[in-house]
């Protein structure tokens, strides 16, 4: 697939099935995160990849956070939390470990980058043939959880990344005109 194409064709697939991408598709997705644009050169990105058991733990820490939310919450709500991350193989969770404190550098440009860097990875996904979903949810920005994975007080969680096999169909692409969203200044 060529790069424009790519770039024009991006999709999101829910539906995703075994087996996680190999070592080697992973290797290829992590280059391409570690070339997100970095102003001043923080590289402001870290990674947690769940798979087998880790999925399950990522999942507890759901229904955890969902339980200290509500302790009144039905089962069937702590299942469902219980149950997200298993809806792939593979999450990998994007963080922007953000040095606090860098007039030039704010926040949101180190949370920036590490969006870039997890839209890169989609794309890096894409495409080897995997399907991929960013994700996020509440729980991304819930205590429990940060504390559960070990964040900072300055880390942000920017995505959770769902990955694996394709298991749908693609979604129609949008029309979207370009002239809708420009304006120029000549
Ligand atoms: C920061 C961010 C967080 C998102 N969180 C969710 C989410 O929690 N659940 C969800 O269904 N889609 C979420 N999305 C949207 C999907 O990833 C996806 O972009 C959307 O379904 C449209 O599909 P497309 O990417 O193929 O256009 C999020 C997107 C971004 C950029």
């Amino acid at each position: 697939m060529d790069a424009m194409t790519l770039l024009h064709e991006r999709n999101s697939m829910g539906k995703l099935m075994g087996p996680a991408p190999s070592a080697e598709q992973l290797d290829a997705i992590y280059r391409a995160a570690l070339r997100a644009p970095d102003h001043k050169e923080l590289t402001p990105w870290r990674f947690i990849e769940f798979s087998g058991e880790g999925l399950e733990r990522l999942g507890e820490l759901f229904a955890e956070a969902e339980y200290r939310e509500d302790p009144q919450t039905e089962d069937k709500k702590l299942n469902a939390a219980r149950k997200k991350p298993l809806r792939a193989p593979m999450v990998i969770a994007v963080i922007a470990k953000v040095t606090p404190e860098l007039p030039k550098v704010p926040k949101l440009e180190q949370v920036l980058s590490a969006g870039c860097a997890a839209h890169a990875m989609l794309m890096a996904a894409q495409a080897q043939g995997l399907g991929a979903m960013w994700r996020t949810g509440h729980f991304a920005f819930d205590a429990t959880v940060r504390k559960g994975m070990g964040l900072g007080e300055h880390d942000e969680i920017v995505a959770f990344l769902y990955l694996g096999q394709p298991g749908g169909r693609n979604k129609p692409l949008p029309e979207r005109d370009p002239a809708d969203f420009v304006e120029r200044w000549n």
